[in-house]
């Protein structure tokens, strides 16, 4: 292994350069050319490509997004745009890959995998949707802005003694909400992985204030439904003002909390060692708390596993 090359694809997430910072100086230790790609499989496609030193990657990992910008690509998911990307990449004379995003960039990843490029996935997504690890880059930084929120949006929702409900990021995936209403005491937590009935939220508000409780802050993961919709019915059911706090982007911006950056740094070394080693196709991340390598078609395959006991906690604390 000669020369590897870097991109970030789908969404960003913090962390994303304390990543790429970690690939690049791993690989430059070891001997290792790395070349960074611009705006992600767009990027790779059309040639941005450029050289990268220990220099480039200084000053970063405090920084959230990432430097190498990211993009989402239709042209990639048709096997012509792939086939343009291997291309790219024999032109280049890069003999490795890493792929920093979520599990639509892993598809990708697998796919050009497939056409002969060795690839390893790093996980960089805000969402922790992959089920074959314990964390991704960027969820610890995610939930602990969505944490922030929730601790103002306390202090208003008790002065006015309103319902308040906060739409949290996660697409399908109900981490995001979970974590942080738990760290935030929310009072529930609504999430794609469970029924949710609003006849049941209305009657707990309800018995909530009847027992004391001055606000409810409610926690709706995105792939529920809309904060604003749910609102105006809670409004409507329970006759108590209630507020809808959309988190959107915000959630996705920030400097990377010490877990991501350090979870990032060593996920990013073990992607070049990975390479080294001759592996393809290959994703890292953390199991039992280590970090691992797995088969990129075989860590796709895992069914997310939602913490059933973690919810119930905190039903039981709220
Ligand atoms: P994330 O990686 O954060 O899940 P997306 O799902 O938007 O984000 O995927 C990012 C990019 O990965 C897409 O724009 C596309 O270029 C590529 N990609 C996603 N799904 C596929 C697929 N099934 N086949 C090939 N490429 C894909
Ligand atoms: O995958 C990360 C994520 O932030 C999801 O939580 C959210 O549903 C989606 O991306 C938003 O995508 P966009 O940046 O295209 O609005």
């Amino acid at each position: 292994m000669k020369r590897i090359a870097i991109l970030t694809s789908g969404g960003d997430a913090p962390g994303m350069n304390a990543a790429i910072r970690a690939v690049v100086r791993t690989a430059i230790e070891k001997d290792i050319e790395v070349m960074g790609v611009r705006r992600g499989y767009s990027g790779l496609i059309n040639g941005e490509i450029f050289s990268m030193d220990r220099h480039s990657v200084s000053d970063i990992i405090q920084r959230g997004g990432t430097v190498l910008r990211t993009a989402r690509c239709e042209e990639f998911k048709t096997e012509e745009g792939r086939k343009k990307a291997a291309n790219v990449l024999k032109v280049f004379g890069i003999d490795g890959l890493v792929v920093l995003g979520g599990d639509g960039s892993f598809m990708g990843a697998k796919l050009l995998s497939e056409l002969g490029v060795s690839t390893v996935g790093l996980p960089g997504t805000i969402d922790n949707d992959l089920a074959y690890t314990e964390y991704t880059i960027g969820f610890d930084t995610a939930s602990n802005t969505v944490l922030d929120a929730i601790n103002k949006l306390r202090d208003t929702s008790t002065s006015h003694e309103r319902v308040s409900i906060v739409e949290v990021m996660g697409r399908n995936c109900g981490d995001i909400a979970l974590n942080a209403g738990i760290a935030g005491g929310a009072e529930s937590i609504i999430v794609p992985e469970k029924e949710f009935d609003v006849n049941q939220l209305c009657k707990s508000i309800l018995s909530g204030r009847l027992k004391g409780k001055m606000h409810n802050l409610i926690l709706l993961a995105e792939g529920v439904g809309g904060a604003e919709e749910l609102a105006r019915h809670v409004q409507e059911m329970t006759g108590i003002e209630t507020r809808a706090t959309i988190l959107g982007h915000i959630q996705r911006g920030g400097s990377p909390t010490a877990f991501d950056r350090v979870l990032a740094s060593k996920l990013g070394y073990k992607a070049v060692e990975v390479l080294m080693e001759g592996r393809s196709s290959r994703v890292v991340g953390i199991r039992d708390g280590k970090v691992v390598d797995l088969d990129i078609k075989e860590a796709l395959a895992i069914p997310r596993k939602f913490d059933e006991e973690l919810y119930k906690m905190a039903q039981i604390l709220s």
